[in-house]
């Protein structure tokens, strides 16, 4: 009998992902509005006229001179893809295990802080189109709802924390998250001080927000955001605070109390993980390195995966794109899940990602212009045109199951 990889996974006790007609779904099954979006890149265009200038910079900005923003693309350039060909791909599937979990395809939603600033009920939207498509999605310390409803939305997202150095913090903080029914946590690793965006004070962003002469005009010059977004959520939820950053609701977005609780952050350890591990049951991820040592540091420490990543080219200046050194990490994981994110914009990166090693990817900035532009019908078509992109490249590639994809399949072109 001929088995399709489907049935061969679901064979294995593995959970059902959606059937693969959603990769396929006929164009005018998707919102009229949304039908112009054809890549992930084109909902950046249209997210810059809807936000203030300083929400745009912030999404898009990296530190200093962008160095790290530009080479997470320019890794990727630098290495073709070697297809094979007359391999009958039909019956493709892009789904893929992580952590012991099925999901639909080999990418998902990173933390995206301040999200709900950016898009009306932006974590939730996020979340929603992620479960949908059976992906997951990680939400940020630094966000405006509560980690627990976004628990109720989405039953599979895991929590990311910004952690100071305080063993009583980390704890009540891995408690309240254990509490609320999370199984995975991740600990942002690259963020020991606050980096240098220079772009964010030439706007006037700084969080919490300020209300200066310049951020009025700003706001003011893009009504569709202040009344579709923070007026409706003030209405709505009342003033946004920081939620999720400790174990107890930190300051409200708009505040004159203008530093957020992030002393003790730049004491912050590798004690500080084996500590969690002690106290948390579930997956335990470290995120934002890019050394090889460190990977292997977090792995001694007991940590089931790391994200190889320069944060989006956020914090160091100059930090090499996590593609450069994953391919090192990869090959002395021992077991460990090895993720990768910055700079992926289409299914072609992805497959190189995997090529070079990963387990899985994450992308950042692009569904969160998707959730500016379109809300959740947005971010699900991101996601859709994403796996569809996956589909057609891996039948491109000569591959129908993502198990398949081996080193020889990309070359480096520099
Ligand atoms: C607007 C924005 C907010 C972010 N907030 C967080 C955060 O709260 N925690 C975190 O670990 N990473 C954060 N990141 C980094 C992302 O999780 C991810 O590493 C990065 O966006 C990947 O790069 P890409 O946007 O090029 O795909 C943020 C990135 C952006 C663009």
């Amino acid at each position: 009998m001929n088995v399709s990889p489907t049935q061969e996974n679901l064979a294995k006790g593995a959970t059902a992902v959606p059937p693969p007609a959603t990769v396929n779904r006929p164009e005018n099954a998707v919102p009229r509005n949304l039908r112009r979006y054809l890549s992930l890149e084109d909902f950046e265009p249209a997210a810059k006229r809807v936000l203030p200038r300083m929400l745009y910079g912030y999404i898009s900005g990296g530190a200093e001179t962008d160095a790290s923003v530009r080479d997470n693309k320019q890794a990727y350039q630098e290495y073709g893809l070697v297809p094979r060909v007359l391999m009958d791909v039909s019956g493709r599937d892009t789904s893929t295990t992580l952590l012991g979990k099925r999901y639909a395809a080999p990418f998902g939603i990173p933390p995206l802080g301040s999200a709900a600033l950016c898009a009306y009920r932006g974590d939730i939207v996020l979340t929603r189109a992620a479960a949908a498509m059976s992906v997951p999605m990680i939400l940020s310390a630094a966000s405006l709802i509560k980690l627990e409803d976004v628990k109720r939305e989405n039953p599979d997202a895991w929590y990311q924390a910004y952690l100071a150095g305080d063993d009583v913090r980390v704890e009540a903080m891995v408690d309240r998250v254990a509490a609320a029914g999370y199984d995975t946590f991740v600990v942002t690793a690259d963020v020991p001080v606050p980096p240098n965006r220079e772009n964010n004070i030439r706007n006037g962003f700084q969080v919490p927000l300020a209300i200066t002469p310049q951020v009025a005009w700003d706001v003011a010059t893009h009504p569709r955001w202040l009344f579709g977004n923070f007026v409706r959520t003030v209405m709505n939820h009342g003033m946004p605070h920081f939620e999720n950053m400790d174990a107890a609701q930190g300051p409200p977005v708009l505040s004159k109390e203008l530093m957020r609780n992030i002393g003790k952050r730049d004491q912050l350890a590798w004690k500080h993980v084996e500590l969690i591990r002690r106290r948390w049951k579930g997956k335990l991820i470290v995120k934002g390195l890019l050394a090889p040592e460190d990977a292997r540091t977090a792995r001694e420490c007991g940590a089931d995966g790391v994200i190889v990543s320069n944060h989006g080219g956020r914090q160091l200046d100059g930090a090499v794109s996590a593609l450069r050194t994953l391919p090192e990490i990869a090959a002395q994981a021992n077991g460990m899940t090895v993720i990768v994110d910055g700079g992926i914009r289409r299914g072609t990166d992805i497959l190189k990602a995997l090529a070079l090693g990963a387990d899985f990817v994450f992308i950042g900035r692009p569904f969160l212009y998707a959730a500016v532009v379109g809300g959740e019908a947005g971010v699900t078509r991101a996601l859709t045109l994403l796996r569809a992109e996956i589909d057609r490249d891996m039948a491109l590639l000569g591959i129908r199951t993502l198990d398949e994809i081996t080193s020889d399949m990309v070359h480096s072109i520099r």
